[in-house]
């Protein structure tokens, strides 16, 4: 055993010591043995601008020597920045308020916090529910696994969670709701209106979803009416829908957020990873006045993190945002996410891939173990894992992905810098990792 497991990572299983990443540059991650390794993952579904861009470096460098820290109620230069930047640009209307954290996690939980408080402050103190959805991530602070439909990553902590009640997942592939119906009927979507009714809508504060759930379904997209449903039913109800974009939004699904395919705007938007492409630690959950303007009128604060609207995070994410618009990014996602969409399609035909899919640079492959009747592999055989283990064997990075009961997928989610001939080269050798993994299952 190599003695760096001694030291990292924290839940050491005496395993090989991990792969040490010294250097990233534009695809590629460089290992300290000088191995150069195609980063189809972008990290975990993050780096979207390609990684190690000096202008973003020398803005970092900027930002943290003119002003260190202030207190996140003050504003500064870089913060008012991003936040015309975001209005000005990416945030479909009317969400024009923005406040910040720095993961993912923290800014789905400060947006439960958010409807909490605008019901509260709105007189109606008995809406507190979260409705959420089985097949579903949300985070994994305590607060946002209690609403999040991951089970494995629920799993023990149950006791900590509070209970919220969970809709179906939208999931097309394995369809129990429209069965008979001749076709799609969006039962599923009409199942949260039922938990709605059931719990009393008086109850319920609000509804959250990923509009293209990331990596714990795979890139799993509704069809087109799901969204539009859905919003109509949470209006219908006075109960706010918060679409969690942490993984899909600032272009990785080809549009600036995933819900801008489907013509709809929710009340609360959680954005994270593709903020900062990676450079900063920063979220933002962006929401209307509308929500904002009974908590103003109580004269009530959102509390801050420390860390929230960190000046040279936000220096870094507004420059991160103004490459993605002077190199028109966001458009070449569609185009690549196009390309590796057709690419891809060609596993169709493996016997142990049950559906390709995706939208944009966040594609998936479903392994099973029959794709004839969806028999997934044994839980123990950790099919996705053998894949990505497989891949980096090849000099590929893939995101693992799936939870159970659910499938088990890997995703595909690399730079929006990406070249064609890139795309070959991550399918080529997803193809033959998913055949060495089941090779090795037997
Ligand atoms: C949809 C979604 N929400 C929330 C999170 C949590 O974000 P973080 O890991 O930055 O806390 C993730 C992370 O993958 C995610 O995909």
């Amino acid at each position: 055993m190599d003695d760096r497991s001694a030291v990292y990572p924290f839940v050491s299983r005496g395993g090989p010591a991990p792969l040490t990443v010294v250097r990233s540059e534009g695809v590629w991650l460089v290992t300290e043995d000088g191995r150069r390794i195609l980063d189809a993952a972008g990290g975990a579904i993050v780096a979207s601008i390609g990684h190690g861009r000096e202008e973003v470096a020398a803005v970092a460098a900027r930002a943290l020597a003119e002003t260190t820290f202030v207190v996140p109620p003050f504003a500064t230069p870089q913060r008012v920045a991003l936040v015309e930047r975001l209005r000005r640009h990416w945030l479909p209307k009317p969400l024009a308020r923005a406040v910040f954290a720095s993961g993912g996690s923290e800014a789905v939980d400060l947006a439960l916090r958010i409807a909490r408080q605008h019901h509260v402050c709105a007189g109606r103190p008995e809406r507190w529910k979260i409705i959420g959805r089985e097949l579903s991530y949300h985070g994994a602070t305590l607060a946002t696994l209690a609403v999040g439909g991951h089970r494995a990553r629920r799993r023990g902590l149950e006791p900590l969670l509070i209970e919220h009640p969970k809709a179906p997942a939208c999931d097309p592939l394995r369809c129990e709701h429209c069965r008979g119906a001749g076709g799609c009927t969006l039962a599923c979507a009409d199942a949260i209106e039922e938990i709605l009714l059931r719990e009393g809508p008086e109850t319920v504060a609000a509804v959250i979803a990923e509009p293209i759930v990331g990596s714990t379904a795979g890139a799993l997209v509704p069809p087109d009416g799901y969204w539009p449903r859905l919003r109509e039913i949470t209006k219908r109800h006075g109960v706010l829908l918060v679409a969690d974009e942490v993984m899909t939004g600032f272009g990785r699904t080809g549009r600036e957020f995933a819900v801008d395919h489907f013509g709809v705007v929710p009340d609360l938007l959680v954005g994270g990873k593709g903020l900062a492409a990676g450079y900063a630690p920063i979220s933002g959950v962006y929401a209307s006045d509308e929500v904002v303007a009974p908590i103003a009128e109580r004269g009530e604060e959102v509390m801050f993190y420390t860390y929230s609207a960190h000046p040279a995070s936000c220096a870094i994410a507004d420059k991160v945002l103004e490459i993605m618009e002077r190199e028109s990014l966001v458009a070449r996602a569609a185009e690549m996410g196009g390309y590796l969409h057709e690419r891809l399609a060609r596993l169709r035909d493996h016997p142990n891939v049950a559906e390709v899919r995706g939208r944009g640079l966040l594609q998936a492959i479903e392994i099973v173990r029959d794709r004839d009747t969806l028999e997934p592999f044994a839980e123990a055989h950790h099919v996705a894992t053998r894949t990505v283990l497989a891949g980096l064997g090849r000099g590929v990075f893939f995101y693992p992905g799936g939870t159970r009961p659910g499938p088990d997928v890997v995703c595909v989610g690399p730079p929006f810098t990406i070249s064609k001939p890139e795309i070959d080269r991550i399918v080529d050798v997803l193809e033959e990792s998913l055949g060495a993994a089941v090779a090795s299952i037997g």
